[in-house]
């Protein structure tokens, strides 16, 4: 998509080989008690944590617990994360208590462990039971462990909760069975009760009255969620000493647009505020964040959202953590807050909030939820504030932590599980403090991990990002009629200061066509909204008609965007001066008004990737496929030698390769992110990031030097992603796949390349043809730039291969010597899948919604180490002379 390469904020990036950043600092808890319910010896559990037998001495258990009984489970769940302390419980057949002395100037934290299984033959349907404590607070009333975590597939469950300071000096937690003296029990499997340092002392704000609090310092809360949001799961061991489990959120993102992960170098120094900001949460959530996306028009149309079910009639408190990681200035980066569609905090800029880069900070908003049977949960939500305007319209999140509040009874205990409700929620797909999930986390860390893992091995010093955008999710957001926004918008932010310079005609005159606004007006039936097909930070887009048919993309910058005159000129002088077939090309401009508008060819077809896969489109034939590569390879080959400098595009992909209602291809995206220093100063982020990973050229990354044989490596991948249909990184698949590149080239060399070429053409490829092709891709992808093939090369051998393959079908240039005429789209003719094949929206929106639920993109870009090198003329140099 057009602008993702040279908008880094939209990309994520995990260095390989990252180290531990910041030394945390480890809380000491003043009281630690890990009781192994009805154990008699002490043991670690997976986490290496040590859990005491709860007989030593009768100390823990009164005496009313001497009717209790020791039990071990009777079958071991895969599903558990260890058999401490889950495979042995205490039962309690009458209200029994636990009595532990506590430091009583401390809040506490008490987690309560549950596995559901039949113990000593006692079903697991037969425990039932209330947990309260000796400050009065109900933490579990008339509770089923086996209802709950059927209901929700998990294999056990953990309850945890944050009691205030309990001056007594002991807390007792008593189990009762419910109803008392029926064939009902009580069990638990482990409790911890450990010191926690006061991080609730503050208030927090009432969501849709900013200036009103909920005092949060004396309650009893339950834990509901706990996300290191956009990292992997951190298990209580690496917690900073305060034992709390931090999940993976992208199971409660909600679709179709779930942003995009940064990760902070292995440098990063985060700057702690005060000793209890770094308790607030360990490094690792605030070194990683997640954010909107690169594209301005998509995240100002949506929320970036997480969703995730509660308990009616509580309140809550939503803690959000935030950290920035990569801006510097204050609205760079600003956004609006929004708890349960309601407007948390306006214009929140954590530049403006924290005064500078690395500060870990959270803000806590309380709000209730009402008891509305089956609706009940809490909705954060995250969008840029367009009141502000900021640099860039994004927003981001490190951590998010969902907290229930105690009523005025002191209960904290949902009403009498119903596990139909449950299971409705389950279906929802989300859990209370989320163990059952856990799977999927697993999973992604599994893919991230190995990924990692192959980055290293290349040497390369990258950074992955998961991008999940469902394709769906692209056609909701597209305002009407636009079949593809994507691909030829240029990056930079265009300006015009309203007043207006005469001069930018006199420079251009001659080199493109000058519009009157008046001419603009009418293409654009006056702006109107209906043909918007793009909105970002430099204005709209509008589909338009110029000249009574041609049809246009018409480019209208917004009057407070940041770029000077001078540069919005340089662009539209270099944009001018591109002309090819096979490059999307600027057909004039307007500066009338005080505006200064773009106008550009219009894509009829929009990007080559949605014709491939994803994208619910008809396969598109072999021919045409190799046609529409051929067409590519002469735009690219022309930006390399044709004009007047060599020009490094940077960002070849499938999507920067659109198609127009011909199926003639054209490079988008060209050029633009060089064109002098103010771009460079600018800020340091945008020369961070340069290109999706899964594209970039391994020698790229290692010596930082671009030449032209970057973009045939990226080219090589698009062939590959041509022959096999599937993205270029998909880290769903197996580890060997994940990465087109590695797994085309092992396919390539094992000679199994035709059994995983896209099955829709496989019948349509000439052997020959099919070879020429692969080698063609395979050399592309050499390690050494210097062995691979020039762009000039790559498309002989393409357009040889297309003889090949029109020898084979015995048609067109039926003599392998014939060439076919330079650049005509000769391969729509034989695109018969095209034809008379056009899928009920509904249905193919259907299918590749279902299709790309499961599949995350991802894309992985580099991040530079530091600014210096960001700005090194290695990476600027996108354009330089050649002794043309
Ligand atoms: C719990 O222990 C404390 C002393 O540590 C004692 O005063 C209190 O009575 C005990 N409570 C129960 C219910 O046994
Ligand atoms: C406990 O839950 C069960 C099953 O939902 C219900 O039948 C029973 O009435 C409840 N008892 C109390 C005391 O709430
Ligand atoms: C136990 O259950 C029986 C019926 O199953 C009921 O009659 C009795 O009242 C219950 N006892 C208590 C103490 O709730
Ligand atoms: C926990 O911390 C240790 C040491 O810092 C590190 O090696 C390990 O990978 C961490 N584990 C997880 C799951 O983060
Ligand atoms: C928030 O709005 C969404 C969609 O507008 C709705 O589905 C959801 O139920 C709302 N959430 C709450 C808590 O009101
Ligand atoms: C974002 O959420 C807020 C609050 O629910 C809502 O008012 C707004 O319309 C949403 N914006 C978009 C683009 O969905
Ligand atoms: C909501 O909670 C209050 C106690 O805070 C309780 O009195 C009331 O009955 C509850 N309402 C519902 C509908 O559960
Ligand atoms: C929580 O419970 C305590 C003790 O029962 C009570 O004093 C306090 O008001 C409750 N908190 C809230 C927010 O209702």
């Amino acid at each position: 998509m057009a602008g993702t390469a040279r908008r880094p904020l939209l990309v994520l990036l995990l260095v390989a080989g990252f180290a531990a950043v910041a030394e945390s600092k480890l809380y000491a808890p003043a009281d630690r008690v890990l009781l192994n319910c009805g154990s008699t010896t002490d043991a670690l559990d997976s986490d290496g944590r040590r859990w005491v037998a709860d007989t030593n001495d009768n100390m823990w258990l009164t005496d009313s617990g001497k009717s209790s009984l020791m039990m071990a489970a009777d079958r071991m769940d895969n599903g558990l994360p260890s058999t401490v302390p889950y495979m042995t419980s205490r039962v309690f057949p009458t209200e029994s208590a636990y009595n532990i002395t506590v430091n009583p100037r401390d809040r506490h934290w008490v987690r309560l462990h549950f596995y559901p299984s039949s113990y000593n033959g006692l079903p697991a349907e037969g425990f039932r039971f209330d947990v309260v404590t000796s400050t009065g607070i109900t933490l579990l009333h008339n509770f089923s462990v086996y209802n709950y975590a059927k209901a929700l597939s998990q294999a056990f469950v953990i309850r945890e909760f944050s009691l205030p300071p309990t001056p007594a000096g002991f807390l007792t937690i008593t189990f009762t069975p419910t109803p008392p003296g029926n064939e009902t029990y009580a069990f638990v499997n482990g409790i911890e009760v450990i010191s926690m340092p006061d991080i609730f002392a503050d208030p927090a704000t009432t969501v849709g009255f900013a200036d009103q609090t909920v005092d949060i310092s004396g309650a009893a809360l339950q834990t509901m969620y706990r996300f290191n949001v956009g990292g992997l799961y951190i298990p209580p061991s690496n917690d900073s000493g305060l034992t709390r489990h931090w999940y993976d959120d992208t199971p409660y993102v909600l679709g179709p647009t779930q942003g995009v992960i940064y990760k902070a170098g292995p440098h990063f120094q985060l700057k702690y505020l005060s000793d209890l900001a770094e308790y607030a949460a360990p490094p690792d959530v605030y070194l990683g964040s997640r954010s909107m996306g690169s594209d301005p028009r998509l995240n100002q149309n949506y929320n970036l959202t997480w969703v995730m079910p509660v308990d009616g009639n509580f309140t809550y408190v939503a803690r959000l953590h935030f950290c920035e990681l990569l801006l510097n200035r204050p609205n760079q980066r600003a956004f609006d807050i929004y708890v349960n569609n309601k407007t948390a905090q306006a214009d929140a800029d954590i530049i403006g909030m924290a005064s500078e880069k690395g500060v870990p900070m959270y803000r806590d908003f309380a709000v209730y939820v009402a008891d509305e049977p089956g609706d009940e949960a809490m909705w954060v939500a995250l969008h840029p504030s367009v009141a502000l305007r900021p640099q860039f319209y994004d927003a981001i999140l490190n951590g998010l932590e969902v907290f229930k509040i105690n009523d005025t009874a002191g209960n904290l205990a949902a009403p009498d599980p119903d596990p139909s409700r449950l299971l409705a929620k389950a279906e929802l797909g989300a859990g209370d403090h989320m163990p059952p999930k856990i799977h999927r986390h697993r999973h992604i860390a599994t893919v991230m991990g190995s990924m990692a893992g192959g980055a290293a091995a290349l040497g390369i010093i990258a950074a992955l990002c998961v991008v999940r955008r469902q394709e769906k999710g692209k056609k909701e957001l597209q305002p009407a009629g636009g079949s593809h926004t994507s691909g030829w918008l240029p990056l930079y932010h265009s300006h015009t200061s309203g007043k207006s310079s005469g001069h930018l005609a006199a420079n251009l005159a001659g080199m493109c066509r000058h519009f009157s606004f008046a001419e603009i007006k009418v293409a654009t039936k006056n702006f109107s909204e209906s043909l918007v097909i793009g909105v970002g930070g430099f204005g709209k887009v509008y589909r338009g008609v110029v000249d009574g048919d041609t049809k246009v993309a018409i480019k209208r910058s917004n009057p407070s965007s940041e770029q000077g005159v001078q540069e919005f000129q340089t662009e539209v002088e270099m944009l001018s001066k591109l002309r090819h077939r096979h490059l999307v090309s600027l057909i004039g401009f307007s500066e009338d008004a005080g505006e200064m508008i773009l106008v550009y060819d219009y894509m009829e077809h929009g990007t080559l990737r949605e014709h491939l896969y994803m994208g619910g489109k008809p396969p598109l034939s072999w021919r045409l496929r190799l046609d529409i590569c051929i067409g590519a390879a002469r735009g690219l080959h022309y930006l390399h030698t044709g004009a007047k400098y060599t020009i490094i595009h940077r960002d070849v992909k499938t999507t920067n390769i659109l198609v127009d209602e011909d199926w003639v291809a054209k490079v988008s995206d060209f050029g633009l992110s060089k064109s002098g220093p103010t771009t460079v100063n600018q800020t340091h982020v945008s020369t961070m990031v340069k290109g999706s990973f899964g594209y970039l050229d391994p020698e790229y990354f290692r010596r930082q030097q671009l030449t032209d044989k970057s973009d045939v490596y990226s080219f090589g991948v698009v062939l590959f992603e041509v022959l096999l249909a599937r993205p270029a990184l998909d880290p769903a698949l197996p580890r060997e796949k994940v990465s087109l590149a590695d797994y085309a080239l092992l396919c390539q060399r094992n000679g199994t390349l035709l059994d995983v070429i896209d099955p829709a053409i496989k019948d349509q490829i000439a052997p020959e043809c099919l070879k020429k092709f692969a080698d063609t891709a395979e050399k592309c992808l050499s390690e050494q730039g210097i062995e691979r093939p020039s762009m000039g090369d790559v498309l002989w051998n393409l357009e040889f291969a297309m003889q090949l393959q029109d020898a084979f079908e015995g048609q067109g240039g039926s003599t392998i010597c014939g060439r076919r005429p330079m650049g005509e789209g000769s391969g729509v003719g034989g695109s018969s899948a095209l034809d008379g094949n056009v899928m009920s929206s509904t249905a193919s929106v259907t299918a590749v919604e279902t299709l790309s639920a499961s599949r995350p993109r991802v894309v992985i870009v580099e991040e530079a180490d530091d600014d210096e090198v960001a700005n090194s003329a290695a990476f600027s140099q996108l354009v330089r002379p050649t002794g043309r």
